[in-house]
């Protein structure tokens, strides 16, 4: 058996990989991607190669431009919220370093692939269904679902008993779970788990508390084209590069904290806390520019496909193809999505203040209360009430 494990160096993936070597006698490739999640990479190879991986069996890539142009990118331009506030942050990784793993095994001969999330989780769904969309025929490994560890305690003394390094302030409970990546810090569980308390300050990842945040406005102007950020400040920017620069400034203003619960797709009610500043601030910016360029029809049929779209990403099915009709559909009506939106950042908000577009359809000869030379003749209004109205005045006529 030979097995492709999706490592971040920790602690927790560095048992799962001694038990898959004691479990499954497993030959383990290991694969860590860095997606921005603010940790050096670099040391996993060390300690991967400790752990008895041979060199030719350790990867370890820089996926964050690939992460934010194919994934994080598509997703905005759909405006996607799962149930209203959550951005999808974490959802919207896993399908990649699902799909590199599929290739890596492909690449080195592997028939399994093995992830860390737990038995209880939404990652687990993800994961899987994208594994199994991609290589139907993959054997997939879910430690969590399958020993018999009863608590940090015995995974620890496991840890201990098999030289993997342990720091001293991983020996009690961690306060709570993170996963990070570019898009944003997600906290959830242990000290969180109490819906009723307010989050401590210490969950806070990324971004200082509004309330300390300066008391003048910053403010910025983010260029598009085709829907997708290309430029701060007049700047042009790389993906990965100008949404880390939209996270320094999100940081810097207090800007994109949410708690919230949620539904998980495995039927529980969870409780997150999540800090997503420089997406926070792309989709106020990215929903301005559609204002202007999108027409009305077209922005209230992507705004209705929105939460299902949402939904799809949350559950895991980035790899179906209702997901990608629904991505022709949205990349279909960003073909004008271009020009540039001012916006300022005071103390957690996002405020449009302005925004231009050559493709704009704003026409101030029509919406203006001034003399309008003729553009629009108000008589026309009184014939598109009345028959709107006529099927009401036939009920009101029968209601009398
Ligand atoms: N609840 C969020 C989601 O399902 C965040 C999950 C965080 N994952 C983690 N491994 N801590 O997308
Ligand atoms: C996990 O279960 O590993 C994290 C939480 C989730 O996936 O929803």
């Amino acid at each position: 058996r030979k097995v492709v494990l999706a490592y971040s160096g920790g602690l927790d993936t560095s048992i799962i990989l001694k038990w898959l070597q004691e479990t499954y006698g497993a030959e383990v490739v290991t694969f860590t991607a860095d997606l921005g999640q603010g940790e050096e990479i670099e040391p996993a190879r060390k300690k991967a190669e400790m752990l008895g991986i041979k060199p030719e069996n350790i990867f370890i890539e820089d996926l964050r431009e690939e992460f934010v142009r194919d994934y994080v990118f598509p997703m905005f331009r759909a405006n996607a919220l799962y149930e209203g506030i959550y951005l999808l942050g974490t959802s919207i990784a896993r399908p990649l370093i699902s799909k590199r793993q599929i290739e890596i095994a492909r690449e080195t001969g592997a028939d399994a692939v093995c992830h860390g999330a737990t038995g209880k989780g939404n990652d687990q769904v993800r994961f899987e269904l994208s594994y199994y969309a991609l290589e139907p025929a993959i054997k997939i490994i879910a430690p969590w679902r399958e020993w018999d560890f009863k608590g940090r305690e015995e995974l620890l003394d496991f840890a201990r008993k098999n030289q993997i390094p342990v720091a001293k302030d991983k020996e009690g409970e961690s306060p709570f779970s993170i996963d990070a990546n570019l898009l944003h810090s997600s906290s959830e569980g242990k000290v969180l788990e109490d819906p009723a308390q307010k989050p401590p300050e210490m969950v806070y990842q990324r971004t200082i508390s509004p309330m300390d945040a300066p008391d003048k406005a910053t403010t910025i102007k983010i260029g598009f084209e085709k829907g997708d950020a290309v430029s701060l400040n007049g700047a042009k920017m790389s993906p990965a590069t100008l949404l880390k620069a939209l996270n320094d400034l999100g940081r810097d203003n207090g800007i994109g904290r949410i708690d919230l619960v949620e539904n998980r797709f495995v039927g529980m009610k969870s409780r997150g806390v999540y800090e997503t500043p420089g997406g926070t601030i792309l989709l106020q910016a990215h929903r301005a520019i559609e204002s202007l360029t999108l027409d009305r029809g077209a922005a209230h049929l992507k705004d209705e496909v929105m939460p299902r779209y949402a939904e799809l990403i949350y559950f895991g099915f980035w790899f179906s193809p209702e997901r990608e009709m629904l991505q022709a559909l949205i990349d279909k009506s960003q073909e004008r999505v271009d020009g540039e939106v001012t916006l300022e950042l005071y103390k957690g908000n996002v405020i449009v203040v302005g925004r231009e577009s050559s493709n704009s359809l704003y026409t101030p000869n029509l919406v203006t209360f001034e003399d309008d030379k003729g553009a629009y003749d108000q008589k026309d209004a009184e014939g598109f009430i009345k028959l709107n109205a006529l099927r009401l005045r036939t009920l009101g006529a029968r209601s009398q």
